[in-house]
């Protein structure tokens, strides 16, 4: 039988058993800790500016989760006459919320850093408020999808600026193409069924009190 050191390994110098069983239940420490970034990268940016905005990356990544699983709720629960519409269009914008995820997560690492992943982590993270388990009205999952969408909105200005300021030009682009023009569209989409125009009849009275 092969000898085995402390940790029940074989030493380094014996030949590697070959076995096709999987090695399951694996656990091990951190490679890389939230909240830091990796010291060399040759992106000719500096370590703090990296630091901020992978930091500043996260809170947008965090909001934006939690607008795209809004939008998947709402495309979810939605009722009444305009169902259809909206099932279909609520679904639309949360595709196109997938894809800014995926957009701002990548950057995060591209710049060294982790980004935020996990349900509870997002949760203690994002400033956009919590819906109730249970099903709303349209004009109060319009509502709740709007002011999600400004937090989000009033975020990317910032970044924008800010990463402008530091010379991140990468991080300034994806703030204002990707994130900030696709919010401030779903957002004229949104909020148009806001307006409280007659689904079949006419207004005659305006016509009548205007003559
Ligand atoms: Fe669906």
């Amino acid at each position: 039988m092969a000898k085995k050191d402390l940790n029940g390994k074989a030493p380094a110098s014996e030949p590697r058993k070959v076995s096709a069983q999987p090695h399951l239940h694996q656990r091990a420490a951190e490679i890389q800790p939230y909240g830091t970034v990796s010291h060399q990268l040759p992106l000719d940016l500096e370590e703090p500016v990296r630091l901020e905005m992978t930091e500043q990356l996260n809170l947008l990544l965090a909001d934006t989760m939690t607008l795209r699983d809004l939008y998947k709720k709402s495309h979810w629960q939605v009722a009444g006459p305009t169902f259809y519409q909206l099932h279909l269009l609520f679904d639309k914008h949360y595709e196109e919320q997938s894809e800014i995820v995926d957009t701002i997560a990548e950057r995060v690492q591209l710049l060294g850093g982790i980004s935020i992943a996990m349900a509870a982590d997002i949760a203690e993270t994002t400033r956009i408020e919590r819906p109730p388990r249970g099903r709303e009205e349209v004009p109060v999952q319009i509502s709740r999808l709007l002011d999600a969408h400004q937090i989000i909105i009033g975020h990317c200005r910032e970044l924008a600026a800010r990463a402008n300021k530091l010379g991140d030009d990468g991080t300034n682009d994806l703030a204002v193409s990707d994130v900030l023009r696709t919010n401030e569209l779903q957002v004229w989409f949104l909020s148009q069924h806001l307006v409280d125009e007659p689904l079949v009849r006419a207004d005659e009275t305006r016509l009548r009190n205007a003559s």
